[in-house]
Parts: C-alpha cells; sequence; structure tokens
C-alpha cells in the first residue's frame, strides 16, 4: 500500500495543500497545533470512511467554508488508485458525503472497505482500555470493516432496525396498540446481530492469539495479555435462536425502558493483564504497552488477511521513546510506507538515511 499524492482543500485548517509523501517513513514535524494530525486524519479517513477522532464531519469542514475535500492517490501493488471525499453542508446540522474511488461514486459506504488499508497509533487510543465499551466495539468495528466489507453493511443494517425497534417501544410504552411487531424486529435484530456477533468473536480469537505473543515479546515474556469477548450470547451453538429467545424474555422490560438493551451493540472486549482487568489494574506503562501490542495484531491481521501491508499512521506515538527503543519499534513495524507526526526533527534524524520530512507550519506544509 503506497501512498503518492494527498490534496486537502478546506480540510481542518487547510485552505489548499498538496503532499507528495515517498515510499518509507515520512516524518511530519512541526509545532503543537499547526495540523501535523489533521494529515494523518485526512489518510485515516479516505480508510475507513471514518475520522479517529470525531463522528461529526462538521468538525472537519474548515471554519465558516462550506464543505471539504480529500483525494488521495497511491498503487496497491502496483495497480494506481484514488479516493475522493467530498463533503458539503447542506444545513447547520447535515452533511453531505460523496466518495469517489477511481473517480467513480460509491453506492454505499462500504465499497470503500479495503481500498487503502491503514493502522493508525494515536494518543486517542488509550480511549480502548479507559473509557466506556463503545471504544473498544468502534475499534473492534473499523478492523473488521476494513477486512470484511460484508460486516460493514450487516452493522448498518443492524443499527437501522435497531432504530426502528426504539421507535416501536417508545410507542408501545406511550399505547400504541402493534406490541405484535416487536417479535418481527426481534427476528430481524437476531438475524443480522448474529451475524455480527460471529465475526467479533472469530476476530476476538485472532486478535487474541497475536496480541499475547506481541506482548509477551515486548515484555521479554514477563506480562501475560489476553482479550476476550463479552457478549450476551453464551451459547454459540445455536446462536441466532438464542439471541431470539433472549430477546423474548426482555421484551416487557425494552418497552419500560423504551429501548433495546440486548445484543452486539452492548458487546464489550475485556482486556486481562496477569489475570486483572488492565483498565484498573495496570499502571500507565503497561497500558500503553497493552494498547501497542493490540495495535500491532490488528496490522498482522490486515496483512494476513488481505496479503498488503497496510500504510502506518504514528501520532506521536513514539515520541516517549528514547532512540534504541524507536529503532527497535521501527524493525518490528514492516511496512511499505509510514507516517510519523512529532514536534522536534533532529529526534529522528540520525535514525535512518532513507527519511523524507514534511515541514508543517499554520497549516501549510513544505518538503525539506
Ligand atoms: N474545522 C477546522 N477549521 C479550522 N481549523 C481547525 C479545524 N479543526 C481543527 N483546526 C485547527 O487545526 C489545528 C490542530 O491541528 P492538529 O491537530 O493537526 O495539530 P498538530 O500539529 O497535530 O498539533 P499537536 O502537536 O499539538 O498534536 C488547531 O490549530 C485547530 O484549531
Ligand atoms: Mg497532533
Amino acid at each position: 500500500m503506497l501512498i503518492e499524492n494527498i490534496v486537502l482543500k478546506d480540510f481542518r485548517n487547510y485552505e489548499y495543500q498538496e503532499i507528495s509523501p515517498k515510499k518509507g517513513i515520512n516524518i511530519i514535524y512541526g509545532r503543537n497545533a499547526q495540523g501535523k494530525t489533521n494529515i494523518l486524519e485526512s489518510i485515516f479517513l479516505c480508510s475507513t470512511a471514518r475520522s479517529h477522532r470525531t463522528n461529526k464531519d462538521s468538525d472537519l469542514i474548515r471554519t465558516l467554508q462550506k464543505g471539504y475535500l480529500i483525494k488521495i492517490e497511491g498503487k496497491r501493488d502496483d495497480e494506481p488508485f484514488s479516493i475522493d471525499i467530498n463533503c458539503t453542508k447542506i444545513t447547520s446540522k447535515t452533511n453531505k458525503r460523496i466518495i469517489k474511488v477511481n473517480d467513480i461514486s460509491l453506492t454505499r459506504t462500504g465499497q470503500l472497505m479495503g481500498v487503502l488499508n491503514s493502522v493508525m497509533f494515536s494518543p486517542e487510543d488509550l480511549t480502548i482500555i479507559k473509557e466506556g465499551p463503545s471504544e473498544r466495539r468502534r475499534f473492534l468495528d473499523i478492523l473488521i470493516s476494513q477486512i470484511n466489507p460484508s460486516y460493514f453493511y450487516a452493522l448498518q443494517e443492524y443499527f437501522k432496525i435497531l432504530k426502528q425497534k426504539n421507535a416501536l417501544l417508545k410507542n408501545i410504552y406511550e399505547g400504541g396498540k402493534n406490541k405484535d411487531l416487536i417479535e418481527i424486529y426481534n427476528q430481524k435484530q437476531a438475524k443480522t446481530g448474529i451475524k455480527i456477533i460471529k465475526e467479533r468473536k472469530n476476530f476476538i480469537e485472532q486478535i487474541n492469539i497475536k496480541a499475547k505473543q506481541n506482548h509477551y515479546d515486548i515484555t521479554k515474556g514477563i506480562e501475560n495479555l489476553e482479550i476476550k469477548y463479552e457478549c450476551d450470547i453464551v451459547d454459540f451453538s445455536n446462536e441466532e435462536n438464542e439471541l431470539y429467545k433472549a430477546l423474548e424474555k426482555i421484551t416487557e422490560k425494552e418497552i419500560k425502558i423504551q429501548s433495546s438493551i440486548l445484543g452486539p451493540h452492548r458487546d464489550d472486549i475485556e482486556i486481562i493483564l496477569d489475570g486483572m482487568n488492565i483498565k484498573d489494574y495496570g499502571s500507565q506503562g503497561q497500558q500503553r504497552t497493552a494498547i501497542l501490542s493490540l495495535k500491532f495484531a490488528e496490522m498482522q491481521i490486515i496483512k494476513e488477511k488481505t496479503g498488503k501491508k497496510p500504510v502506518l499512521l504514528l501520532d506521536d506515538a513514539l515520541s516517549e521513546l528514547d532512540l534504541l527503543r524507536k529503532r527497535t519499534l521501527l524493525d518490528k513495524i514492516d511496512t511499505k510506507q509510514t507516517f510519523i507526526t512529532c514536534t522536534e526533527k533532529r529526534k529522528y534524524m540520525t535514525l535512518d538515511d532513507n527519511i523524507n520530512f514534511f515541514y508543517v507550519n499554520k497549516g501549510t506544509v513544505k518538503s525539506v
């Protein structure tokens, strides 16, 4: 996977910018708040259709502008590709996004998955450990979607069903006479829900094996990391039926609180270090290391499943490490192209002869 050109127009703090990254390591440096992370964000967005730090498209549009445009051109193996994301403000709250791959508009966002694979390491990753289950589901969903577009479609479908079911629950609670419809929604929810659960179960088993090994390597065998799936379903032999039966049992409760409370939208991953939940037990350093082990597992899985090395995006991720550790980590990272943001260029100057530097200052990027 290789990115050769990036164009940003009215994206974050960029009015108009072209960047031509190279094969190997691309260091994006500059003072704080100049636009370094914004560049990585634009790449991640073209890869996953999501930002790594916001769910709102309006945050991405340059202040007072009507929309943004990102264009990325590159090569998959030797095959050229281009991705365009064009977002336009419709009202103060709604935006319209058109995504093109090789100049053809996509009819579904899922078609973007797998065109440009990337893995991001960023300070926000710690939220996977520190925050609630939704952050861990997000991590999982982004990873699985990149490899398996049908998972992305199942997620979309599931949330559509959930939205309709919640509206129905509210309606029944307020005296509506359509309680028998719940059964149909439960069936739909169970059918789509189980696709998601199966994929997650399968992936977590793979992540567990890889993250465990990575963590063992990084800590020289001192710490033991485990990733476990926490799901409402326990009997996986007859999943669809089990989820349906469980949904049936709690219908009255769901009506009472006017919300669906069972299914993969409530899943979680447990991250366990030496037998204890890392969230409450792990030190800051242990939590960071666990995240690195997880992220490396993500990279390995993408590479294994797609046969292509993902573009690596390291947002400030190495700045705390000394030169030797940086070197060890960069050696462990086996990619065609890596982007690293940092505030000081000199920390990387002795690392490798083959590094390209980009200086960012107030939303302007210069190759140096
Ligand atoms: N929608 C927007 N319109 C205009 N400017 C924006 C928008 N969103 C963010 N910015 C600006 O972009 C800058 C932050 O960019 P970015 O996060 O890339 O900084 P950075 O160079 O990575 O800094 P740090 O070293 O602190 O991480 C800030 O000045 C912020 O005000
Ligand atoms: Mg930054």
